[in-house]
């Protein structure tokens, strides 16, 4: 079978994200299975240029994996003669520059969320993108997520009627890094560094709600630090400058109703470390990352409020798991291979920079919002 080569230079693959997602599970499991057939005989072959900060790091890393190309240069990384897309999973505030180089230089962009710190700045980058004729897309790993599909059949076969509100709960406890290690990096508590829960879930809130829900048209969210005080990666106390934990408000079109509550400092007393309930006027559903639950308008139980009796009824036993009915790639990879079709045969793709921005502006109507004390509209975007 023919085989086409497409250089990927990938920044930030030292990072959680970069490393173990989109490294290890997109792209060399993308190899692992022989490559990405494009539907025309051809198999598209993705060749990583590794780029970074640290030498010792990425050429550890490019060892482990049996890679060849590494460099601490972007400039050198992109002049590569097979490099034609640029992939960024830098730390938010680094990602800017970087995708404005990548541009420059011609290349195609996929990159991590938020695409940018501020709505301009997104913007801007959707514009430069469209006026280079490049394509781009902006990981929007949760709607490929067999939790969110699963809800999103739900939606496109009807089941819920009238689709009344949504209440979404994602969190769990970040360890302060005192007498157990953060399990997240200490940049994400500084504002300073791009951190915070409302640049950091928001971008995701807004394309699950858009995406499976409805538009989102007006934001309302309360932050707060919860932990004041933390210990980095070094063992230093630093002072927490962002917010940990986001209660917003969301209404949608249609006048539905979505409430998410994003908290590093709470305790998960849930099936998944994030859940979403869909209530409609013909059922109800409670979706996950990997699992999703209905109830029937014909299953559902009649409870009488009576806090003299105990609960009367199993409730959460009486609801039923919706099937699998196919396999379920990495949500990360399945979003690569749509996006390594587009750029090579010219699918669509829907997820671009322009989605990635509406993200962001929702991140920030988000903090305006708390800062405020008021609720936003969430006007249209376009380019
Ligand atoms: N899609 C998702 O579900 C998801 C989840 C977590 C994080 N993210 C996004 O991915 C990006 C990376 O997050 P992460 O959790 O992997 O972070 P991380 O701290 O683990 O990795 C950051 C990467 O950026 C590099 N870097 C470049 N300049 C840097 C600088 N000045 N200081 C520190 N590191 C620098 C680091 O070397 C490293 O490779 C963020 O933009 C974040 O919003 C997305």
């Amino acid at each position: 079978m023919p085989r086409r080569v497409i250089g990927i230079v990938m920044n930030g693959v030292t990072g959680r994200m970069g490393y173990r997602q989109h490294l290890v599970r997109s792209i060399l499991a993308i190899r692992d299975q022989g490559g990405l057939p494009l539907g025309d005989g051809d198999t598209l072959w993705p060749e990583p240029i590794l780029v970074g900060r640290s030498a010792d790091k990425l050429k550890d890393l490019a060892d482990r994996h049996g890679l060849t190309h590494w460099t601490t240069s972007l400039d050198e990384a992109l002049a590569h003669p097979l490099a034609e897309i640029y992939f960024d999973a830098q730390v938010t505030p680094a990602r800017e520059t970087a995708l404005r180089t990548a541009i420059a230089a011609g290349k195609h962009i996929y990159t991590e969320k938020p695409t940018a710190e501020s709505l301009e700045a997104a913007l801007d980058l959707a514009r430069l993108a469209r006026d280079a004729g490049v394509c781009n897309g902006a990981v929007q790993d949760k709607l490929f997520l067999p939790g969110l599909r699963k809800l999103k059949r739900l939606v496109d076969g009807g089941f819920f009627g009238r689709i009344l509100s949504v209440r979404g709960e994602f969190g769990y406890w970040v360890f302060e890094g005192d007498w157990q290690q953060a399990q997240r990096p200490s940049w994400n508590y500084r504002a300073e560094d791009g951190g915070g829960m409302v640049l950091d879930m928001f971008p995701h809130w807004r394309y699950v709600l858009d995406g499976i829900i409805a538009p989102v048209r007006s934001v309302y969210a309360h932050t707060a630090i919860h932990i004041p005080e933390r210990t980095d990666e070094r063992g230093q106390v630093y002072r927490a400058t962002a917010d940990d934990a986001a209660y917003g408000v969301f209404e949608l079109e249609g006048g539905i109703t979505a409430q998410i509550n994003s908290s590093w400092a709470v305790r998960v007393d849930r099936d998944e470390l994030v859940e979403f309930q869909v209530d409609g006027t013909e059922g109800s559903a409670v979706a996950g990352l990997r699992e999703c639950r209905f109830q029937h308008r014909a299953a559902t139980p009649k409870p009488v409020w009576n806090p003299d009796l105990p609960a009367t009824e199993p409730f959460r036993a009486q609801w039923q798991r919706v099937p699998d009915n196919e396999e379920f790639d990495n949500g990360f990879k399945a979003q690569w291979e749509l996006f390594l079709r587009h750029v090579t045969t010219g699918s669509p793709y829907h997820w671009d920079l322009l989605e990635g921005a509406k993200g962001v502006q929702l991140a920030e109507l988000g903090l305006r919002s708390a800062r405020e004390g008021r609720r936003m509209d969430v006007p249209e975007l376009s380019l």
